[in-house]
This record gives C-alpha cells, structure tokens and sequence, in this order.
C-alpha cells in the first residue's frame, strides 16, 4: 500500500515553504503597523458557530463543511472561516468590553469542494477584522491595507479591486425578494445549479459563471435602486473615501459573496494569473453577525486572503546562505567529527553532515546542495587538528585550525 495525501489537500515544502514563512512574516508586521492583534483559535468548533451565521443555504454549510459527531454525540465542524472562530474567541474571553477591537489570525481552513488549481480541501488564510464600529474609515481601513500588502507582494503585479455594497439587512431582504420573483420568471432557463437557489439563495445566482444565467443577470434586479438613503450615503461616501486614497476600484453589482453575514460593503481582490480560481482576498462588513453569535450588538468588517492563491503569484525566493559541508573520512573519527560539529553549530555556523565517511560521495551530496564550503576531516588532519577547507566554487583549499575556519565562515 502507498499511502496518499487526502484529495485536496497538499504538503508545503521548499520554495512554497519559503514563501509561506515569508508571507506570514510581512503579514505579522502589516498586522503590527496597521494595530491589529493575532488570535489564534482552534481548528475545531461546535457546528452551529457555522450553520446559521455562514446561511443554512450557503454552499459552505450545505455541501462543504467537514462535521463529525464527537463521542459524546456533540456536532464538531472542521473551520471553513475564520471570521466567526475569531468572533467566538473575542466573545468567550471577554475581548469586546474595550471597542473596536482589531485581530488577526492565519491558519488552515477545511471545505469540501471540488479540488482544482488554487482551490483545495484544506487551504490556508490570512485573516483581518474590525470588531465594533460602523464608522466607514474601518472599511477603507482595511481595503488601504489590503492593497498595501498585494503591493508589497506584487509590486508590477495587476490585481483588480471590485467593490459593492448590498446595503443594509432590511434592503438585502426586499432586494432578495424581487430577485425571486424575477428568476422565477426564467426557472426553465436557468442553470441547474441556479434553480435550486431561486428561492433559497437568489442573490448566488447573480455571480453565477453559467452563460445562459449570465444572461438573465443582465436585466435582473439591481440592489442599487433598493438603498435606504444611509445605504446609499455610506457607499457613496466609502467610494469617494477610496478614490482620495488613490484607490482604483470598480463597481461590480453583482459582487454579492458566498457567505450570508454581509451587509453593506463587500470587496474582492483578482488577478488574471490563476485562471477560474482568481480571487486573492475577500471580505465586507458584517453588522449583527456578532449578536448572532451570543455577543453584545455591535458591528465588524474584514476580509481573508487564501495564502495558497498568493503563493502561487510570488516569485522565487533565493536563500542566498552560504552552506558549509563536513565531510569526515572514517568512520572511526566519528566521535571527533560530532565534536567539531558541535563547536561549529555553537558558533552558529549552519554545517551540514551527511553521514557517508566518503570523499567522493560527500563531495558530490555537497555539490547537489550548492554548498560552498566543505571541511574535510582525515587521518591526517586528526592527529594535527587542523582541517582542509575547501573552497567549492573556486577550486582551492587551504588548512587551518577550528578557530581559523570558524572566524573565516563567520566572515
Ligand atoms: P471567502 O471569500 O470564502 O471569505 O474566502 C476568502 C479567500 O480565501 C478567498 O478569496 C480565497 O483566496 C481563499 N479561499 C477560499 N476557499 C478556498 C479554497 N477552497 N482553496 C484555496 N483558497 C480558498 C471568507 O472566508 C470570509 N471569512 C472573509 C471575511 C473576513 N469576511 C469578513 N471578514
């Protein structure tokens, strides 16, 4: 039996291992430079942190969620977000009396969806959020440091910024209504997939990607013209706010997002590089999501990028380390050799052995590791303590005590 990886999920190692360090290191300092704390919540939740807040009828909880009985019969759900964990954490350990509250977090998500390039099962994401007020600078706020650290990642990159807003719970409301009766008109035409969401979650199928429901969505109702006048104003105002950021964004009425807790502003991040799975970063603001949740009624805007997606955008990371290889001869020095080693890691010299007790297999496992420097440790040298250093690009040696090699590595 060759054991497998679990469809959809996948191992991080070399380059995408560096450029994961490096992401969740720039991440930490924007988080630091922008106030925002790190929660980190367990990967585990009870279910019903999910299923109503996330929208009984959203994809997520209908067909994604990984949820398991625990022995004692309790429903468990394996995170497929990490905005309500972070609200719950905020809750249980009384985050929210001093307000707003800013966190972030980073860590794996699990959905089961249909694994495709950028999309998995298990994947991970950086997280931002803004609990506790509805002023409209938290949202531009978080689009000016969305935007701040894709510049940072992709300086001649082009990511779109798309913005809408769905107003708020009482327009969603009405807005979702008219938009039944509008597809029921259609509910031969439109896609399988869409049918089933006339009446259960009409607003999906406004960012639906089939050709024939792109088609009905060109005369179907527009949220615009449900605004109250704050919904409105607020848009309105978050749009000029933006623009006198130097904020290039367009308007995309048919942004609506796949999660039920929105209201108000919703943006995304896009490129062009990664096929159908194009969205780097999404968020909005989600007033009442945390009076849903058992917390005080107070509101909260954020938004998660998918680390995997900005992975596969960053280029190559070069080590740049100067990697220094012991090769000892014998293995009857070896009790002299793991001293060496010893005294040369103390040192902080990264040294690496490889266990062979041979010249020419050493000398090639160091080639294929593009070190620069070996130490060769023989009968001779044993008895002199002094070592050959071999300089491996240039082709020369010399020999020198420890103290002489460790002050020229050091160098
Ligand atoms: P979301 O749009 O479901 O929003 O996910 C955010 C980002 O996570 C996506 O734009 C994408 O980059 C990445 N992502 C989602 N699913 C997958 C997957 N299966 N494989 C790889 N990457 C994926 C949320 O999760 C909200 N909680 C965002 C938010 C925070 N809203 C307010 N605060």
């Amino acid at each position: 039996m060759k054991v497998q990886a679990v469809r959809g999920t996948h191992d991080i190692y070399g380059q995408d291992l560096l450029k994961y360090k490096q992401l969740e290191e720039i991440v930490s300092k924007y988080a630091n430079i922008y106030g925002f704390n790190e929660i980190i919540t367990p990967i585990i939740e009870s279910t019903d942190l999910f299923k109503k807040p996330l929208g009984e009828h959203s994809d997520v909880v209908l067909k994604e969620m990984y949820t398991f009985k625990d022995r004692n019969h309790s429903l468990i759900t394996l995170r497929p977000e990490y905005t309500t964990p972070m609200i719950r954490a905020a809750i249980t350990n009384n985050l929210l009396e001093k307000l707003p509250q800013k966190f972030y977090g980073i860590g794996p998500m699990f959905r089961r969806e249909r694994p495709q390039k950028g999309r998995y099962r298990q994947f991970n994401q950086i997280n931002f959020e803004i609990l506790g007020t509805n002023d409209i600078s938290a949202d531009v706020d978080l689009i000016l440091l969305a935007d701040d650290l894709l510049r940072n990642f992709f300086p001649t990159k082009k990511i779109d910024l798309q913005i809408n807003s769905l107003g708020d719970k009482n327009t969603l409301k009405i807005f979702k209504e008219n938009l039944s009766l509008y597809f029921k008109k259609y509910t031969r035409d439109l896609s399988e997939e869409s049918q089933k969401k006339i009446y259960t979650n009409p607003l999906r199928i406004l960012d639906s990607k089939n050709t024939k429901d792109i088609e009905i969505n060109q005369s179907a109702p527009k949220i615009f013209d449900y605004f109250s006048d704050e919904a409105k104003d607020r848009f309105d105002n978050i749009k000029n706010l933006l623009s006198d950021s130097n904020i290039i964004f367009e308007i995309n009425p048919r942004l609506v997002r796949g999660l039920d807790y929105y209201c108000h502003t919703v943006f995304e991040f896009k490129t062009n590089d990664l096929g159908s799975q194009d969205t780097l970063i999404g968020g909005g603001r989600y007033d009442g999501l945390t009076k849903i949740l058992g917390g005080p009624d107070i509101s909260g805007v954020g938004w998660a990028g998918g680390v995997e997606r900005l992975i596969m955008l960053m280029r190559d990371i070069d080590k740049n380390e100067k990697k220094t290889h012991l090769i000892l001869l014998h293995q009857n020095f070896r009790s002299y050799g793991l001293q060496i080693l010893n005294q040369l890691r103390k040192n902080n010299i990264a040294v690496y052995f490889d266990y062979k007790y041979d010249l020419k297999k050493s000398l090639s496992r160091a080639n294929k590791l593009n070190s620069e420097f070996a130490i060769i440790i023989g009968e001779e040298e044993v008895k002199k303590n002094q070592y050959i250093l071999k300089y491996l690009y240039k082709n020369i040696q010399e020999i020198l005590t420890l103290d002489q090699i460790i002050k020229k590595l050091k160098e």
